[in-house]
């Protein structure tokens, strides 16, 4: 055991309001307790389900470092357990996705459990006959993740039994969920296709900070986005001429700091926040042909309007994921160790929108997320140099001050400029919350 271990001032001594320690990104002590403590409190994202939509679909996946496969039970409901067999441990299910049928069956010694994780058989039972089995953890099957909660379609668990429960984790931020699938004039979304997979060699909290970072595009896309729009200019098209589909999506990046400092960023308790609450680089996309005559047919002139008109541009629920409502966008940031990060970035489907809408959000994913994107690489660079700095010990603190107020208090939604760090912070202030929540259960019952 290190310094950090049931250690909550240790840990919380990390995070000083306007600066954390860089030990939070570079200690392989602090991430295993952030998978120890962090993602076993709080809500995290596991997959979608329309990822698995018939009866004994399965896709397997990580919350923080536990394996872990969502399914759909023979009850239609989807349940999340964890991949391991209670026997002697085998993973149960190795590929990615799947359908088990009405059953899983290990395949080291053939015990079978039912979709919902329960024992099912065992071959040769007669062996476990007054060995007090019936007894054991192991007669209980597959075990199941503390709480799942299906909202909307979009699968959250909880990893511990016991904790903080969905309504209070998320509160108002889920209306960044609703609008997504709001968008749709069915009310509901679709997985289109497998996602993009981008390793990045740097901490996972990098991600998550940059996904509301709004003083970088300008500078970290220069040479990408800067370079598309300089080539543009060049061409001198005669005024009025719409933009390309692909500098539509590019451009923007490059808008001014005044550009980002109006757009907003709206923070909610326990680490959530959105940039663009105003407006945002989605905002002036062109219209898909028949969209709006749908939405209108399925919600009225006046819902529709309002669905569209927000434009949120990054939503991040704290700890794993990010989603883009206006672009149908969800990331995942599955942390692998202190310097490794997997992003998997997945495209959504309105069920009944037009499919144009599909293509432009593939054609997003693609310039801006993918391994040979023109974007991404950008800020994989940002990051991994960032990793690299922090190994200096020149400095021990990192400066995420910007727009920073003495005793901010997170436990209420807040609406400010879109350039503050303040969504940080915010991640900051959860992340010491739930580090340390449970620590300060087992010292409490200690005393
Ligand atoms: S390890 Fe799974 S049945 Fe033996
Ligand atoms: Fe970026």
């Amino acid at each position: 055991m290190g310094r950090y271990a049931d250690n909550p001032a240790a840990i919380r001594a990390l995070f000083r309001g306007n600066e954390v320690h860089r030990d939070v990104y570079v200690d392989q002590e602090i991430y295993r307790l952030e998978m120890r403590h962090l993602f076993a409190n709080a809500w995290v994202f596991v997959g979608h389900e329309s990822q698995t939509p018939n009866k004994g679909d399965y896709f397997s996946t990580q919350v923080g470092d536990q394996p872990v496969i969502q399914v759909r039970h023979s009850d239609g409901e989807v349940h999340v357990l964890h991949n391991r067999c209670p026997h002697k441990g085998t993973k149960i299910v190795i590929d990615r996705a799947g359908n088990t049928g009405k059953f899983f069956r290990c395949p080291y010694h053939a015990w079978s459990f039912k979709t919902d994780g329960c024992l099912l058989a065992i071959p040769l039972k007669k062996g476990y006959e007054n060995t007090g089995f019936e007894n054991s953890d192991s007669k209980k099957g597959m075990r199941a993740v503390g709480e799942v909660r299906n909202y909307r379609g979009f699968i959250f668990c909880r990893l511990a039994e016991i904790g903080i429960s969905f309504e209070d984790f998320f509160g108002e931020s889920l209306s960044s969920i609703d609008n997504m699938v709001d968008r749709s004039p069915a009310g509901r979304l679709e997985v289109a296709g497998p996602p993009l997979r981008y390793m990045h060699h740097c901490n996972w909290k990098m991600l998550v900070e940059n996904q509301t970072d709004t003083c970088h595009p300008m500078v970290a896309h220069e040479s990408s986005a800067g370079t598309a729009v300089k080539l543009w200019e060049e061409l001198d098209m005669p005024e009025g001429t719409p933009l390309p589909p692909a500098m539509e999506i590019i451009a923007p990046f490059m808008s001014p700091y005044e550009f980002f400092e109006n757009m907003g960023i709206r923070t909610w308790p326990n680490g959530h926040g959105h940039t663009g609450v105003h407006h945002s680089i989605h905002s002036n996309y062109s219209t898909i042909p028949g969209y709006m005559d749908k939405m209108v047919g399925a919600y009225g002139e006046e819902k529709a309007k309002a669905i569209l008109d927000e434009n949120r541009h990054n939503t991040v629920y704290f700890p794993n994921i990010m989603i883009k409502g206006p672009i149908q966008q969800l990331r995942v940031f599955i942390p692998l160790a202190a310097d490794k990060t997997l992003v998997e970035s997945y495209i959504y489907r309105l069920v009944d929108g037009p499919e144009q809408l599909t293509a432009r959000t593939a054609m997003y994913n693609r310039m801006i997320n993918a391994p040979t994107s023109i974007v991404g690489h950008d800020d994989l660079e940002m990051y991994e140099r960032a990793q690299e700095g922090l190994q200096s010990d020149g400095m021990e603190w990192v400066n995420i001050q910007r727009l920073y107020e003495e005793d901010e208090d997170f436990s209420e939604e807040k609406v400010e400029n879109g350039t503050t760090e303040r969504q940080m912070r915010n991640q900051f202030d959860a992340w010491v919350k739930f580090m340390t929540c449970d620590m300060d259960d087992v010292r409490e019952a200690a005393e």
